[in-house]
């Protein structure tokens, strides 16, 4: 037998807890070493690092799940290796080759087993991946050293209830800029997004809708998870912007809303004055799975979509499904699944 912990794993929501190991590589001199696992959760970095002034930094968010088996598994690994690249890319850090993010990701989940929640809980290891520049500097420049490291923590859902139905309010701020950092997943977007959460919040909100920057007519999605929607002529819709992260869980519901439901689905402009076309709505994201929209409030009224307690048909079988391939217990399409072994 081999390590047990003391969590109640059905009374998780989303907050850190420290496991055991995380994984560490360092770039120096134009490349990466060859990275460890480490017990040390605390970062030692020098106070001119880009990361803590300039923002040059950049995270993912995936997870691993157990099967009915008691086998671990990971979704989608690749997809978020290769996100990190682009966001890399977009703010100038060095990119970690795909192949070592998933071996990675596989050792750290490996090295703090006993954390992954037993299946059934609805709980899951969620997997941080970070990397941050580093090393002595003033200007306005990329670093010269960066830092890469995964470490994970047990998590239930991320919006209170998990399936049942919140409520978002449009919010008069923007998350990102028409040609800036929205689509890469970079700490400055979610930074500009503490404010106008918490005033959703206080509102009674779960979170806030963006619109687009340029226009303020259509949904770009949520602080933290894509949008979409369901027609009444059954049809799935999502935004379409290049300003909007590219959620890897979105793509995923494109391809399940069409090859296992059958459905049509649409990337398109959604327009905030135009909910009525849909009969469902929701967020979707790692952290939000699938979250149900009841109804989202725009210049002071609230549109909603299904019910504001009950989960719509579709939604449902959106979750099933998707959850199912997550947890192993649907077949999931060639290449989405990585067994931990
Ligand atoms: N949008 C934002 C702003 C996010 O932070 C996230 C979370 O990663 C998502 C969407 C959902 O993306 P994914 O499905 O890849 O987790
Ligand atoms: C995720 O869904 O992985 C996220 O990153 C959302 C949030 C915790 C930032």
């Amino acid at each position: 037998m081999g390590k047990t912990v003391d969590i109640d794993w059905g009374k998780l929501g989303f907050s850190y807890i420290k496991t055991d190991y995380r994984y560490i590589s360092y770039w120096k001199d134009g490349k990466w070493d060859e990275g460890r696992l480490t017990e040390d959760n605390i970062l030692h970095i020098s106070e001119g690092s880009t990361a803590l002034h300039y923002g040059q930094q950049c995270f993912e968010g995936l997870k691993a799940y157990r099967t009915k088996e008691g086998k671990i598994q990971l979704f989608r690994p690749d997809r978020n290796g290769i996100r990190m690249q682009e966001s890399c890319r977009r703010i100038m850090m060095p990119e970690f080759p795909v192949d070592r993010f998933v071996d990675a990701c596989i050792q750290v989940v490996k090295a703090n087993e006993a954390y992954v929640p037993p299946y059934g809980t609805g709980a899951t290891l969620y997997l941080r991946p970070f990397m941050i520049g580093v090393g002595d500097n003033i200007g306005v420049r990329p670093a010269s050293e960066y830092i890469f490291s995964i470490f994970c923590t047990p998590v239930g859902p991320y919006f209170k209830g998990g399936m049942k139905p919140v409520n978002f309010m449009v919010s008069d701020y923007d998350r990102a800029a028409p040609f800036g950092t929205g689509a890469a997943k970079v700490g400055g977007n979610y930074a500009g997004s503490l404010l106008p959460h918490e005033i959703a919040v206080k509102k009674g909100f779960a979170d806030c809708i963006y619109l687009d920057p340029a226009t303020h007519t259509k949904i770009e999605e949520v602080g933290a998870a894509n949008f979409f929607g369901i027609t009444k002529d059954n049809k799935f819709v999502t935004p379409e912007s290049p300003s909007i992260l590219p959620s890897i869980t979105k793509y995923s519901l494109l391809e399940v809303a069409k090859d296992y439901l059958g459905m049509e689905v649409e990337e398109r402009d959604v327009y905030i004055d135009k909910l009525d076309e849909f009969v469902e709505a929701g967020a979707c994201g790692t952290a939000a799975v699938i979250t149900p929209i009841g109804g989202i409030e725009y210049k002071g009224k609230l549109h909603v979509f299904y019910s504001e307690t009950e989960v719509g048909p579709i939604t449902k079988k959106l979750y099933d499904t998707l959850t199912g391939i997550q947890f192993g217990d649907v077949e999931a399409p060639e290449g989405w699944i990585v067994e931990v072994k």
